[in-house]
């Protein structure tokens, strides 16, 4: 199945990346910094949707056209693809703008327009507006225009529900549930178990949990972790969180076993780096990891891992995380033990 997908703006680059790497085998064809195309399974789609922190709309099988003086170039010629859900009844056109342009098109007309082809091609519909089986969805950009019926439209209130903001008990250093969900995202596909060596107040944990992965903490202040346990507990989470109290330069596993981390180490504004210069634990703390491990690891702009040796690095971009406030995201693989 062919879909079309509109991806949120709120953190561009790494969403980018987040759908690159959940496409990683696949040919993304990106129309727009926030529109792609992809062939994939329904099945995969649909975890894929589940999972990802960027996705918005999701439609099936689109047509993508140009618009001319309010009218869709060719539409009457355009076969309106038959949804693979043919139980329905009724249906709605939805019509949104993708990028901030301002168009003078007249949509209501392209509304009717539409309505008036699908008709065409399931005669048995009506319209309903208020609580349609399907909706059928046309996005513009520009003089561009993609429409098919909806797949998907996913909502973000639980996510919205686990930002910082709404924990007992926070640091000040956190940060928001859905770009911490975004960098796990880049770890995909995701591993039974994640870490996370510096786990504060556990931002990271819950959103690991969220996925199906069990997530162990580390944290080397003993009333964070109490604080981070009981923020677990309130969203229902902290079966699915293992906390260790102590120092990831001294781990209490050797061969630990877990590959995949992620992290936002500590940076000395509102947290303890234990005594040392926050580069120098990162330096050390680098070198006590095994060879295979995966890193997505955030920090400030002026905070830089210079090249670890014997890691490499896939990706490496900085992102707003607010407007005053911009943000380093790296993906380290560690080679080998010495060079890279
Ligand atoms: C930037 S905060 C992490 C914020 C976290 N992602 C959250 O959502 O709350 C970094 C944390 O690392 C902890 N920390 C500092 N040095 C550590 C070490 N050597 N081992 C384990 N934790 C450490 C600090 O106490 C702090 O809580």
């Amino acid at each position: 199945m062919k879909y079309l997908i509109r991806i949120s703006h709120a953190h561009p680059h790494v969403a980018e990346i987040e759908m690159e790497t959940f496409f990683k085998n696949y040919h993304l064809n990106w129309l727009t910094p926030m529109l792609c195309t992809v062939s994939c399974t329904s099945q995969m789609m649909d975890d894929i949707i589940q999972l990802s922190s960027c996705i918005k709309i999701v439609v099936e099988n689109p047509i993508i056209t140009n618009i001319e003086n309010d009218e869709i170039v060719g539409l009457d010629d355009l076969i309106i693809p038959q949804s693979s859900r043919l139980v329905f009844n009724n249906f709605k056109v939805k019509i949104t703008r993708v990028h901030k342009k301002i168009n003078n098109f007249n949509t209501e007309k392209m509304i009717v327009n539409v309505a008036r082809q699908v008709y065409s091609c399931h005669s048995h519909l009506e319209i309903d507006l208020t609580n349609p089986d399907v909706i059928f969805q046309v996005l513009y950009w520009g003089n561009n225009i993609a429409l098919g019926w909806l797949y998907k439209e996913k909502e973000y209130r639980e996510i919205a529900y686990r930002e910082p903001k709404n924990w007992d008990y926070f640091g000040g250093g956190s940060m928001k549930s859905h770009l911490s969900r975004l960098l796990i995202n880049l770890l995909y596909p995701l591993d039974a178990t994640i870490l996370d060596p510096f786990s504060g107040h556990g931002g990271f944990l819950r959103e690991i949990a969220e996925t199906g992965s069990y997530a162990i903490g580390i944290e080397v202040n003993k009333r964070i972790i109490f604080e981070s346990r009981a923020n677990s507990r309130k969203y229902g989470l902290d079966q699915n969180i293992g906390l260790i109290h102590g120092n990831s330069l001294y781990p209490p596993f050797r061969k630990s076993g877990i590959d995949k981390i992620v992290t936002d180490p500590p940076y000395a504004r509102q947290t303890t780096t234990v005594g040392l210069n926050r580069d120098v634990l990162m330096e050390k703390w680098v070198k006590i990891l095994d060879i295979g491990t995966t890193v997505v690891i955030t920090t400030p702009t002026d905070m830089m891992i210079q090249n670890p040796d014997g890691w490499g690095i896939d990706i490496d971009v900085t992102d707003y995380v607010h407007k005053s406030l911009t943000r380093r995201v790296r993906r380290m693989i560690k080679l080998n033990e010495r060079s890279k």
